[in-house]
């Protein structure tokens, strides 16, 4: 995790930015340390990248890079706002030990668009907005999993993370509307037993969640959809952090996931 230290809505790169709202950044970082709480409370370790000045966007820490079985698959990002942020990212593993960096030459904005589901050895990436679907196949040569790309096609959701989670080994969570007809019938192909979102469900940032098998820290504003994870056996931990959802992310965007070998 990066803490929203330099946190802003500077430029508009998704529907959900407006760089003329004014953003509460003492209420964002505390936000965001409630979050790191969550996880700590959860048994979970967090690493803490610093901030950088200059770079308004490094609290969405997903976005940095895509770890599997310990070895990394190294973001580049879209738009030039953000691409100094992989670098901050790549001199964390190479300097953390015990990770194999691969640096990528085609754009991919890391957890962002691609997700892990360990029971399965799959990985589910999305493509449409941000990440090529050139990076989808130098991603299952680097980490030798194979990958199912997915469309989507609506603005709203750009990134996979804002559209589907896993929810443990073998369960993913979606809102299908997020995703062109043949990529809905994909996930149905092969997840039949997944917990469907709906428009609302989403909007509400309900699918950017992290999920350790059982507890599902969940954006505060999702509470229909909370109701969804309780009926699927989960447990959701509610988290505020609408602050954050001005630059378009939440929770599962705060938090690179390291996959160690
Ligand atoms: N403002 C950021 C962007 O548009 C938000 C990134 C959200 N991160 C995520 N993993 N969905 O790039």
């Amino acid at each position: 995790m990066s803490p929203p230290e330099h946190f802003l809505v500077a430029y508009e790169i998704n529907p959900w930015m407006r760089a003329d709202q004014p953003v509460d950044r003492d209420r964002a970082v505390r936000q965001w340390d409630a979050l790191r709480t969550a996880l700590l409370d959860l048994g979970h370790h967090v690493h803490v990248l610093p901030s950088v000045a200059g770079l308004p966007d490094m609290v969405f820490a997903a976005n940095g890079a895509f770890s599997v079985d310990g070895i990394v698959y190294g973001a580049r990002f879209k738009y030039a706002e953000r691409s100094a942020e992989a670098d901050a990212h790549r001199a964390f593993y190479e300097s953390a030990g015990g990770w194999k960096f691969v640096p990528p030459t085609q754009i991919n904005e890391g957890e962002g668009d691609f997700a892990y589901l360990p029971g399965r050895g799959l990985i589910l990436a999305g493509h449409g907005f941000r990440t090529e679907t050139a990076a989808h196949a130098e991603a299952q040569e680097v980490l030798g999993r194979p990958v199912v790309s997915l469309r989507l096609v609506d603005e709203r959701f750009y990134h996979l993370d804002t559209a589907l989670a896993v929810l443990d080994d073998q369960r993913i969570t979606y809102y299908p509307g997020a995703f062109s007809a043949s990529s809905q019938r994909v996930l149905a192909q092969l997840f039949p037993d997944s917990v469907l979102a709906d428009e609302a469900d989403a909007l509400a940032f309900g699918l950017n969640l992290v999920s350790d098998g059982h507890n599902v820290l969940v954006n505060t504003e999702a509470t229909a959809y909370a109701d969804k994870l309780t009926a699927a056996g989960y447990h959701p931990v509610p988290v505020d952090l609408s602050e954050l959802k001005k630059g378009g992310g939440s929770v599962k965007c705060c938090v690179a996931e390291l996959r160690a070998a």
